[in-house]
């Protein structure tokens, strides 16, 4: 199993694990995370999984897939941060993903 990890704002960290091949935002829902309605339910079309991922992790993430709507999604953010901007459920979990820490947002869109 590998460890997912979700910061919210005062320092609460949740945590959870997932298997490989699950997606970042299956480990959210696992957790019944608030902050992330993922209102088009994981197909890429919403923007409301939105996460930023911890600056220590960014190198590690598979980078964005550019044919696919998730620049657009997240450059329609207000949180948008160009280094640490993803959509949760866009990032497939990997065995070597094990403790990945995002931090959530409080408004997505
Ligand atoms: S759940 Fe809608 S874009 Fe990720």
């Amino acid at each position: 199993m590998i460890r997912v990890y979700f910061k919210r704002s005062m320092n609460e960290i949740l945590e959870t694990t997932v298997n490989e091949g699950a997606t970042l935002l299956d480990a959210a829902r696992k957790l019944n995370i608030s902050e992330i309605t993922a209102d088009c339910k994981g197909n890429c079309a919403c923007g409301t999984c939105h996460v930023h991922i911890s600056n220590e992790w960014v190198e590690m993430i598979e980078p964005i897939y550019p044919a696919s709507l998730e620049p657009y999604l997240l450059e329609k953010s207000k949180k948008y941060n160009p280094k640490l901007s993803r959509l949760s459920c866009q990032i497939e979990i990997k065995n070597e993903y094990d403790g990945l820490t995002v931090s959530l947002l409080d408004d997505t869109m």
